[in-house]
């Protein structure tokens, strides 16, 4: 007899996250999965997300919409958990618009935190503030976009949100932390802000989401009693979770999968499937540790721009690296994925041999599960490697079976040491380059 939390009782959620540290491709899967969805919400992180899809060789960035927008007939709702960037959305909804998008099907939370101008401000001049106290490696090395500033604002109970830009009766409260901004920016020898910009600034905002305005979670809960199914679109990776990353060099919000609920207002027990993207090797922008990262040089040059490791959002380069299953078997306990993706398997095409860190030593000692203090990661632990022939080709695959067999002894070994099962690959950017397990 099924209890009464019987899973196969209820309407399905889907979370898709970022298994490693952001930029695994998921906007890519997210465009993939999309017609069998009713809605899609953003839950967590905000406009340092970069979501990239190409279409036909066009490449869309989307950084706080939703990805199933681009797709007609899905609703698409920001949640509470996101700290949402109202001017820079205002510029990403323009955008969509002049590419013909149907933004009716938008829905913004009042709830969402605001970056305000001053938090964009903060956040860059405290980083240079660390470099410069601290030394060249000091700062988080953020994406500048005023996450970690907006995040302490919220956590301190002082945040600004966006039913108060909204509400003229409460539009004071929007100016409310400007003058300390603006004490710390001059203490820090940065500009402060003027209030008369400022003004100008709440006025646009307010008058261009006002359409967009509205209670995330009737919706959602409407599409699940309906019977729809709902994907939660993960913002960054496991790895820069504010709870679980290589703290403090991590960003301000949850994208590990619990983030989906108390973000985006699902129950856990509506959520059904848990997918984890992760890349065929590791990349990393930003500072703090990255145990399987390639010796700086001519190597580690040549990869990054052969693989087009640039950021979506900030143009930075990014680290890259071997594949690091440590870090992946730790995300999998965390998050409990029911399936991996792994995505830009044809970059590693042409290698001569493929490597993956099955474990660390540190201080003369094996870890072969991630230290609950990551800290620890930071003296640099040295990765102990497995070594897989390489492959050619794997980009023409049009097939699961059609992938060379390297690959195919390679992706068994990950699901053997990872206990997660594979069910789809990604061997190209285009939407055709998704393979299917197929059994
Ligand atoms: P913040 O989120 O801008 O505060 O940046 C904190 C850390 O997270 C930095 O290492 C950033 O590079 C990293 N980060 C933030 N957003 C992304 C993303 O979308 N992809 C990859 N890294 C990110």
């Amino acid at each position: 007899m099924p209890g009464p939390f019987h899973v196969g009782d209820l309407m399905p959620v889907t979370v898709l996250i970022g298994a490693q540290w952001g930029d695994e491709g998921k906007g890519k899967i997210i465009d993939a999965l999309a017609p069998g969805l009713q809605m899609v919400v953003r839950y967590q992180g905000g406009p340092n997300a970069g979501h990239t899809v190409i279409v036909g060789g066009k490449r869309t960035v989307l950084h706080q919409v939703p990805t199933g927008i681009l797709h007609p007939g899905i609703a698409c709702l920001i949640s509470p958990g996101v700290l949402l960037d109202p001017w820079e959305l205002l510029d990403e909804l323009a955008m969509l618009r002049e590419n013909g998008v149907d933004l009716e099907r938008l829905t913004v939370s009042p709830a969402c935190h605001l970056i305000m101008p001053w938090h964009r401000l903060l956040d860059r001049a405290r980083e240079a503030a660390l470099d410069r106290q601290a030394g060249p490696g000091a700062a988080i090395g953020t994406t500048g976009r005023g996450m970690g500033p907006c995040a302490m604002d919220k956590a301190g109970r002082r945040g600004v949100r966006l039913g108060d830009l909204l509400d003229p009766a409460r539009r004071a409260a929007c100016e409310a932390g400007l003058a300390a901004a603006n004490a710390e920016l001059e203490s820090l020898g940065a500009e402060p802000l003027a209030r008369a910009d400022l003004h100008a600034a709440l006025e646009r905002g307010a008058a261009g989401l006002a359409p967009h305005l509205g209670d995330t979670r009737p919706l959602l809960h409407g599409v699940l009693q309906r019977g729809g199914r709902v994907l939660m679109e993960g913002a960054q990776g496991m790895m820069l979770d504010l709870e679980w990353g290589t703290y403090p060099f991590v960003t301000s919000t949850h994208p590990s999968a619990g983030g989906a609920c108390t973000g985006g207002g699902v129950p856990l027990r509506e959520v059904d499937q848990v997918i984890g993207i992760g890349k065929a090797y590791c990349t990393r922008v930003g500072n703090g540790p990255f145990p399987t990262e390639f010796e700086p040089g001519a190597f580690a040059d040549g990869f990054r721009t052969a693989a087009g490791e640039f950021g979506a959002t900030t143009g930075r380069p990014r680290r890259c690296g071997w594949f690091d299953a440590v870090a992946m078997r730790y995300a999998c306990q965390l998050n409990g994925f029911t399936d991996l993706v792994l995505t830009k398997l044809d970059v590693l095409d042409g290698q001569p041999e493929v490597k993956a860190a099955v474990a660390y030593e540190l201080d003369g000692r094996r870890l072969s599960e991630m230290p609950e203090d990551l800290r620890l990661l930071e003296r640099g632990p040295r990765p102990i490697w497995r070594t897989f022939p390489g492959w050619q080709g794997s980009a023409d695959a049009r097939s699961w079976n059609e992938l060379p067999q390297p690959v195919l002894d390679y992706l068994a070994w990950l699901e053997e040491d990872l206990g997660t099962r594979i069910s789809w690959v990604s061997n190209g950017p285009e939407r055709s380059q998704l393979l299917r397990r197929n059994a």
